[in-house]
C-alpha cells in the first residue's frame, strides 16, 4: 500500500517535471530574472571587499540567455542593526535569495525571521553563524574554509621556515621568540588559527617563547599600532609575527617601517589570505608565507548555490557537509608558488 503511494507521488513529480520542462521549451525567450541580496559586515576589509569582486563576477559568469541576475551589494559597516534594516530592505526590493556576511555571527536571528517571513533562502559566508542558528530554518547555508586548516597551515609554514634558515634564532637560544596578532575576538577564525599555529610548530620540535600578543581586528593600521607597542616593549628581542590575517602582517611591516629598522633587525612575518598586497609582500619577500583563502572557490560556491536555490535547478549537483555547509580548501604561500596565485 505504502509503496503504491510512493510510486504514485513518483510518477506524479515526473509528470509535473516534464511539464515544466516543455513549458520552458515553448517561451524559450523567457528569462527568469533574479535579485541577489549581498549584505557584508565591513566593506573596508581587505579580504572582504576582493570576496565581493568574486561574488559579484562569478554571480556574472551563470548569467545566460534563461538566466539573468542582478547584484545589489549593502556595507553593513561593523553594525549588526544597519545590516538588519539593509536585509529588510533587500527583501522588500524583491530580492530572490541573500548571501549575509553577518556583522555578529552570534545574532542572526532577526535576519533569520526576515528571510523566512518572506520565504528568501540565504547563503551565509565568511562569518559562521553557530551550529544552532543554522538550524533555525532549513533554507540556511554557510560558505567558507576550515579556520583549523588555515592555522595547522601557517604553524606548518613557519616551522619550515625556522628549519630551513637557522638565522631566524637570531639570538641563538634556541628558541623562537615569538608575538601573535589577533582578529576580531569571537570570531572563529582568530583563536582557533592561533591555537593550531602555535601547536603545529611546536609539534613539529620547534621551541616557542610568547612574549606578547595584539588584538587588532584584521585591520592594518590598529595592527601598526599593536606592533608599535610591542616593540616598545620588547624592542629586537621579537623573531616571529604570526598575524591572524595578511592585513595585519603588513600592519605589522609598517611598524618596523616606521621604526627604521635595518633588515637584519627583523622578524619573519606569517599571514593569512593571499589578499593582492599580501602576494606582493610574499613576492617582494617582505613577509615569509600566507595561507591562501580560496576567495575564487568561495565566490563560485556561493553563485551556483544562488542559482540553484532560485531555480531550483542543480540542487544535486552540490556537496554539502552535515547538508548545509560548503568548506573550500585552504593553500600554502611562498615565494616559490607566489606566481600561481597572483595571476588568478
Ligand atoms: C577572515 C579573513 C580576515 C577577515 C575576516 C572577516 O576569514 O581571513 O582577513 O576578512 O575573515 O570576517
Ligand atoms: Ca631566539
Amino acid at each position: 500500500m505504502r509503496n503504491k503511494k510512493v510510486l504514485a507521488a513518483g510518477l506524479a513529480f515526473c509528470i509535473s517535471l516534464q511539464g515544466t520542462v516543455s513549458c520552458g521549451q515553448e517561451e524559450e525567450t523567457e528569462a527568469v530574472r533574479v535579485q541577489v541580496g549581498v549584505a557584508c559586515y565591513d566593506q573596508n576589509d581587505i579580504f572582504i571587499s576582493e570576496l565581493l569582486e568574486c561574488i559579484e563576477e562569478e554571480i556574472g559568469l551563470l548569467e545566460e540567455d534563461s538566466f539573468q541576475a542582478a547584484v545589489t551589494v549593502r556595507d553593513g559597516g561593523g553594525s549588526q542593526k544597519i545590516q538588519n534594516d539593509q536585509v529588510e530592505e533587500l527583501i522588500d526590493a524583491g530580492c530572490d535569495v541573500l548571501c549575509v556576511n553577518l556583522v555578529d555571527r552570534a545574532d542572526p536571528s532577526e535576519i533569520i525571521d526576515l528571510a523566512r517571513e518572506n520565504e528568501v533562502p540565504i547563503i551565509f559566508f565568511n562569518r559562521e553563524p553557530v551550529a544552532e542558528d543554522m538550524l533555525q530554518w532549513e533554507k540556511l547555508y554557510y560558505v567558507g574554509a576550515d579556520a583549523k586548516q588555515s592555522g595547522v597551515m601557517q604553524g606548518e609554514l613557519a616551522a619550515d621556515a625556522v628549519k630551513e634558515n637557522p638565522q631566524i634564532d637570531r639570538n641563538k637560544d634556541g628558541k623562537i621568540q615569538y608575538v601573535v596578532l589577533e582578529g576580531e575576538p569571537g570570531h572563529q577564525d582568530a583563536i582557533i588559527r592561533t591555537e593550531n599555529a602555535v601547536e603545529t610548530l611546536r609539534n613539529q620540535g620547534v621551541e616557542l617563547e610568547k612574549l606578547s600578543y595584539g588584538i587588532a581586528n584584521w585591520n592594518r593600521a590598529q595592527a601598526e599600532n599593536r606592533m608599535l607597542q610591542m616593540i616598545g616593549q620588547h624592542q629586537n628581542q621579537i623573531e616571529m609575527v604570526l598575524a591572524n590575517n595578511d592585513a595585519m602582517a603588513l600592519g605589522a611591516l609598517d611598524a618596523y617601517k616606521k621604526l627604521n629598522r635595518t633588515e637584519s633587525a627583523l622578524p619573519v612575518f606569517f599571514g593569512i589570505d593571499g589578499t593582492k598586497e599580501g602576494l606582493g609582500a610574499i613576492q617582494e619577500k617582505k613577509m615569509a608565507g600566507t595561507v591562501y583563502n580560496d576567495k575564487e572557490g568561495q565566490a563560485k560556491a556561493i553563485a551556483k548555490l544562488a542559482k540553484a536555490l532560485v531555480t531550483g535547478r542543480g540542487m544535486e549537483n552540490i556537496e554539502f557537509e552535515n547538508e548545509k555547509y560548503i568548506y573550500l580548501p585552504y593553500a600554502k604561500v611562498t615565494i616559490d608558488n607566489v606566481e600561481e596565485y597572483i595571476e588568478k
